[in-house]
């Protein structure tokens, strides 16, 4: 039997983003329920958020970011021979997001999978697709994190649809060069002991989220998971010129961000004008800073997802 080579590295090649047009302030939610501006940016650290169309779907959003991303690799479409779309609010269980997407795209019978972790997914997937080059099942690797929680809030609950937003993010990953890492070793776990503190029961419900429960937990059992992410890379906390966790509440990002020692990082709070995105939080959040200019080629930027499952993963990453 014979097996593939792949690469001994992988590393991001790009990234592309997308956000739908609507923008939803906090005053516009508190006309629909008991709530303010200045409750939602205290707790939360949110201004405003963006929500899909209502014909806008989960594949709209996907497509848009990865054509930007693919665009910015400069590589074929042709080069694309696996799409990852992590979702927790796909559309419809079968097809799967992925394959629509990929044929969207134009890109010619990648394997093609949807990946459910939740506010993780989006690393998650980074660590398959990483994986997966370094073993050469896949060359080039689209990345996707995209969704559309406004379909699965309950808009009278002002503990959750304040909370939650739509949007996509992505990123190409291939290979690196020798002696070249883009994509540290993931640190990713889970613990279904927490499952019922954020669900989505069934198809005809809504949104369920224990927030206390949640924030406690992200506040104290994650930071030795960012900082064993450092650790596996062999990079120092002192190193890494930006901190990009899942954007879900400010109060948890300034928690963790201050837990890492790293002050000269770049925090990204992104979660003010785009809100909780789940798995598109991060690589919106990343599209969104390169974009500004914020972060440079050869920066070393440490991302944390977490989330609903309890889920959660860490890696090291070099900025494109
Ligand atoms: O993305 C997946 C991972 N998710 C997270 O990481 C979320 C983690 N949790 C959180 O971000 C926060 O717990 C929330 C933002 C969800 C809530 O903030 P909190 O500071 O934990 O509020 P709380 O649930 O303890 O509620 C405090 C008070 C309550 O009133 P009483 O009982 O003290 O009178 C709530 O009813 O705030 C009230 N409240 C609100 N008040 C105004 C809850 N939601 C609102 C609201 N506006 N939207």
């Amino acid at each position: 039997m014979r097996i593939h080579d792949g690469s001994p590295g992988a590393r991001i090649l790009a990234f592309g983003e997308y956000q739908p047009a609507k923008v939803v302030t906090n005053d516009d939610l508190a006309g629909l329920v008991d709530t303010s501006d200045e409750w939602i940016r205290s707790r939360v650290g949110i201004a405003s958020r963006r929500l899909a169309a209502p014909d806008e779907t989960v594949a709209d959003m996907a497509v848009a970011a990865a054509g930007k991303a693919l665009a910015a690799s400069g590589l074929p479409a042709g080069d694309i021979d696996l799409v990852i779309v992590a979702t927790c609010t796909p559309e419809t269980l079968i097809p799967n997001t992925a394959a629509v997407v990929a044929t969207r795209l134009g890109i010619a019978a990648p394997g093609a999978y949807d990946l459910n972790a939740a506010c993780a997914g989006f690393c998650y997937a980074l660590a398959a697709a990483s994986d997966a080059v370094r073993a050469g099942s896949a060359r080039h690797v689209l990345v996707i994190g995209a969704e559309k929680l406004s379909q699965w809030v309950d808009w009278t609950d002002r503990s959750t649809c304040i909370i939650f937003a739509d949007g996509a993010g992505a990123a190409v990953v291939g290979p690196a060069g020798a002696g070249e890492a883009g994509i540290g070793p993931v640190v990713w776990g889970s613990d279904g002991g927490m499952a019922d503190k954020i669900y989505i029961k069934d198809r005809d419900s809504f949104i369920v989220q224990d927030g206390q429960a949640v924030f406690r937990w992200a506040t104290t059992a994650l930071h030795p998971v960012a900082a064993r992410a450092c650790e596996e890379a062999g990079v120092e906390p002192g190193e890494l010129a930006a901190f990009v966790p899942h954007q879900a509440n400010l109060r948890i990002i300034e928690a963790l961000a201050r837990r890492l020692g790293a002050p000269q990082a770049k925090v990204a709070t992104d979660i003010v004008t785009a809100g909780n995105t789940s798995s598109a939080s991060i690589p919106l959040a990343l599209a969104r800073m390169t974009g500004r200019g914020e972060l440079a080629s050869g920066d070393k930027a440490l991302l944390i997802g977490f989330g609903a499952g309890v889920c959660y993963a860490a890696q090291v990453i070099t900025i494109p």
